[in-house]
């Protein structure tokens, strides 16, 4: 959500500013702008739209030559995704150029004064509040204006800026947005994510909060908020560039389907020794595990599917009582929660605003943090006890894939190691899940082999309206994620539905050729999905039933039929979810979406 490049250094900065951009668009955004200092001060260009726009914009008006710029995708939340609103923005008759990702709270009440004060305001945007504050703060002194900003804004912000009579510097700060420094030789970069300056380093600062970094193309230094120079480690970046590229496939959502195996086996393979399950990351003793009270789960978007799903699986196999929350409920509704509780926080990028501050609630309460990131480094993993580390690599496409597979099985070992300690499994049983676990990548491999299966049934619905997706207990949780990765990509209405609770209202809306996906691969709770199914057929719903191989009891009712293989219950959602994913992706393709960016979506929401 918002992307944030800087370069300072002896190269043209736009097409380093161009291409950093590109590198971050997986970020979602509606608008794009860069800022070069050159012969005549700084050159701002921005446009709505596409960064194929801005550079068709700069193809036109002409590039801005220089060696020191910012630039910035923007994810519009105060003011229409217009060129107006685009970053970035001047401050003071133009003197201060900034670009911002996240929210400024106290915006009005900083606008009236700064208005009272003779600014003039452009843009609908609370970022402009920030351009003229600095220069409203600045008397020549650009450490001294940002720590005033950040000492009188509230709210969350990453920023850039460069100021007019400091040509050969760029100043930025963060809180509660993600922004990094990425350390050249005779050039320094900044970004909000890594990708972004891969290309050009391997070494890189992450801010922390309330942090501020000097760029100039010599050095970087970086201050406290009370403008004291503080040290921090280099971090060292192991993946490589190729690790964020397409690598011969159509979008990187496709690659990140077909890399779960490999993902799986990454998460999993490490964790497993000698048939029992080592979690070295998590520091709860076996007797405090017995002693947890409640286990608090929060997340966001299909997180949070991870979440329901840990519910049943922890419930079920380690017997402690689980509560799962949508993120932005948790931290507003008071929740209880007691010492002996813990919270395990469920984050792909780490970043996200919600889940941050559902964190920081439970944390306050006393709760010990376990959290499931595959972002290392992130806010998240950086405030949490314990860190458990999804080892998915970076993930671009919005919606999630591999990401998910990967939570699925840091759950999977965290329901086992609990269950051990509090001798609710055997050690046999405990080998012999362990196996099973090992021998997931394989099996997703042959999954993914459904291809072309799957293509074809995405043509057969391609056309669809309104498609619903049922299941029970585990299965429900999965139908939840199938909906969702349809609907965000494919922009087809679709809703999940527990199959008992489709008849209290939602059935009204099945009509003659509805499609209705069914996941019943839960052996329990089968014939119970069973009657849903006849209930919707009864209908006219075109069932698609996803269920395990050896179970033909849905045959007779089914339109189409997905058959993944049998695992243990607790494991299956590994193997639903693969087929749900390609389907989307196939509907999503086929009604010619931009399936790695769809509209209005971002990867990484740091907003609340
Ligand atoms: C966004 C993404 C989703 C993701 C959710 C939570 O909405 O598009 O794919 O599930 O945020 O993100 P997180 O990074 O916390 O897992």
């Amino acid at each position: 959500m918002c992307g944030i490049v800087g370069y300072i250094g002896e190269n043209s900065a736009s097409p380093v500013l161009i291409d950093g951009l590109k590198k971050l668009e997986y970020r979602g955004y509606d608008s794009a702008g860069i800022a070069v200092f050159g012969g005549e001060g700084v050159q701002v260009k921005k446009t709505k739209g596409r960064i194929a726009d801005l550079e068709q914009k700069l193809v036109i008006e002409g590039t801005p030559e220089g060696s020191v710029g910012i630039g910035h995708t923007r994810w519009a939340t105060h003011g229409a995704p217009d060129d107006l609103n685009a970053h970035p923005h001047r401050g003071g008759n133009g003197r201060i150029t900034l670009v911002h990702n996240g929210i400024i709270e106290n915006y009005i009440e900083l606008k009236i004064m700064l208005e009272q004060k003779g600014y003039k305001f452009v843009s609908q945007t609370d970022t402009e509040v920030l351009a003229h504050l600095f220069d409203f703060f600045y008397n020549g002194d650009s450490l001294e204006a940002m720590s005033n900003v950040m000492k009188t804004v509230r709210g969350s912000y990453a920023a850039a800026v460069l100021i007019d009579d400091r040509p050969d510097e760029i100043i930025a700060a963060r809180k509660d947005s993600p922004l990094i420094v990425g350390l050249g030789k005779g050039e320094n970069f900044l970004a909000s994510d890594i990708p972004a300056v891969l290309k050009y380093t391997r070494e890189c600062y992450l801010l922390d909060d309330n942090q501020i970094a000097l760029l100039t193309r010599e050095s970087v230094k970086l201050y406290n908020i009370n403008k004291q120079e503080i040290h921090k480690d280099i971090y060292h970046v192991t993946w490589d560039v190729e690790a964020a590229e397409k690598g011969g496939f159509d979008h990187f959502m496709k690659k990140e389907i077909a890399q779960q195996p490999g993902t799986v086996r990454d998460t999993l393979s490490p964790r497993i020794k000698n048939g029992s399950v080592v979690i070295d990351e998590l520091s709860l003793s076996d007797e405090e595990i017995k002693n947890i009270g409640t286990i608090h789960i929060v997340a966001c978007g299909s997180a949070w599917h991870v979440g329901t799903a840990a519910k049943y699986i922890i419930e079920h196999l380690a017997g402690i009582p689980c509560e799962v929350d949508l993120a932005s409920e948790f931290r507003y509704r008071n929740p209880i929660v007691r010492p002996s509780d813990i919270c395990i926080v469920i984050s792909q990028s780490g970043e996200t605003a919600d889940t941050l501050a559902a964190l920081r609630e439970a944390k306050g309460k006393g709760a010990k943090i376990v959290s499931i990131v595959n972002v290392v480094a992130s806010t998240i993993a950086r405030e949490s006890d314990d860190v458990i580390y999804t080892l998915a690599g970076p993930e671009i496409a919005v919606a999630t894939t591999k990401a998910f597979s990967a939570q699925l099985n840091v759950v999977y070992l965290l329901a086992i190691k609990f269950a051990k300690a509090r001798g609710l499994i055997s050690k046999e049983e405990e080998e012999k899940y362990c196996r099973e676990m090992l021998k997931l990548p394989e099996i997703i491999e042959g999954v993914l082999k459904m291809d072309p299966y799957l293509k074809e049934l995405a043509k057969k619905y391609v056309n669809s309206e309104n498609v619903f997706f049922i299941g029970r207990g585990l299965d429900y949780a999965i139908s939840l994620e199938g909906s969702l990765k349809l609907k965000e990509i494919s922009y087809i209405h679709s809703e999940a539905y527990a199959a008992g609770e489709l008849k209290h209202g939602t059935i009204s809306l099945i009509e003659e050729g509805t499609p209705v996906f069914a996941v019943a691969t839960q052996p329990d709770l089968l014939e119970k999905t069973l009657g849903n199914i006849k209930e919707v057929k009864a209908r006219g719903a075109k069932v698609i039933a996803l269920v395990g191989e050896n179970h033909t009891d849905a045959d007779e009712f089914a339109d189409d039929i997905i058959r993944v293989p049998e695992v243990s219950d607790f494991l299956m959602p590994s193997l639903t979810v693969v087929p749900l994913q390609i389907f989307a992706y196939y509907m999503a393709v086929g009604r010619g979406c931009d399936v790695d960016k769809p509209r209005n979506l971002a990867k990484s929401v740091t907003v609340e």
